[in-house]
């Protein structure tokens, strides 16, 4: 199927590694020319239409520097909203800290990237906006309490947006990630494997079993759904968040 992307411009955020450099790859391989931006970005492979972008999330001069910088070039017809995932730890005894960088670094930053883009989408009456949530969203996790909480704020806060900018030709969509195999997921199985006193390999065969699919997904068959949910053919999907999980989340 012919995506009919080749040619635009995205904004990928948190693509050094993971599921944000599987997105920004499968993008340029559409003929997308990808800003990849991240904090570190002098490993990111040298792919043609791939040019890195430092920027720190967590920083808000950093977070406006980078906008400014897409602004001067014309912004971008499609962003992905991808940021990395905070601390793992339970909903109780969290500090008022530890939530308010968490939603500096997962809400703000997106939010504000999100709102000064917009306005150039909707003056070519075309743009995508696509935001990595989690399963969580629709199941919230054990032990993972500020990315549960933070990321049901997003949720909202995408689900309103996309009422409001529909019809200037602009989709705004979530997608949820499962279990896919990235350096995030192999440090929350660390986690929980010193917690509870059991091996790496006995924590994964076990979160394998929970899922019907019986393995990780691959950040390739994860990039390849978000590649579509931006394309021209989806322009129809809008205000939706698709699960990629192996079927996973156990609710309707
Ligand atoms: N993988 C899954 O199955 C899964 C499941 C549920 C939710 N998620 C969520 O989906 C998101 C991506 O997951 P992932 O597995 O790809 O995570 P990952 O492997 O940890 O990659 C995170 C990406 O975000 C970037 N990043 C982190 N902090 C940043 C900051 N302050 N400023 C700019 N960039 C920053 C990292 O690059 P630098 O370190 O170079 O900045 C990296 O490129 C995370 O929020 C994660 O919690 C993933």
């Amino acid at each position: 199927m012919d995506l009919k992307i080749s040619g635009k411009k995205a904004l990928v955020l948190g693509a050094s590694r993971g599921l944000g450099a599987a997105i920004a790859h499968a993008l340029a391989a559409e003929g997308v020319l990808v800003y990849a931006a991240a904090r570190t970005i002098d490993a990111m492979a040298a792919v043609p239409n791939l040019r890195p972008v430092q920027v720190d999330l967590a920083d808000e001069q950093s977070v406006s520097d980078l906008i400014a910088k897409l602004q001067q070039e014309g912004g971008v017809d499609i962003l992905i909203n991808n940021t990395g995932g905070p601390k793992a730890g339970p909903a109780m005894g969290q500090t008022r800290d530890a939530w308010q960088s968490a939603f500096q670094m997962m809400a703000t930053s997106i939010f504000a990237i999100t709102d000064a883009l917009l306005p150039m989408m909707i003056e070519k009456r075309w743009g995508r906006i696509l935001t990595i949530g989690s399963s969580g969203v629709v199941q919230p996790i054990a032990n993972l309490a500020l990315s549960n909480g933070v990321r049901a704020a997003i949720a909202g806060w995408s689900k309103t947006l996309a009422s409001e900018v529909a019809r200037h030709g602009v989709t705004v969509n979530m997608i949820l990630p499962g279990r896919i195999d990235t350096d995030r997921v192999r440090e929350l199985d660390t986690i929980k494997a010193d917690k509870t006193g059991s091996s790496v390999d006995a924590v994964q065969a076990a979160s394998r079993n929970e899922i019907p699919i019986g393995r990780y997904g691959r950040p390739e068959e994860f990039a390849a759904v978000a590649a579509f949910l931006v394309s021209e053919p989806a322009s129809y999907i809008n205000g939706s968040s698709i699960r990629v999980d192996g079927g996973m989340i156990r609710g309707l």
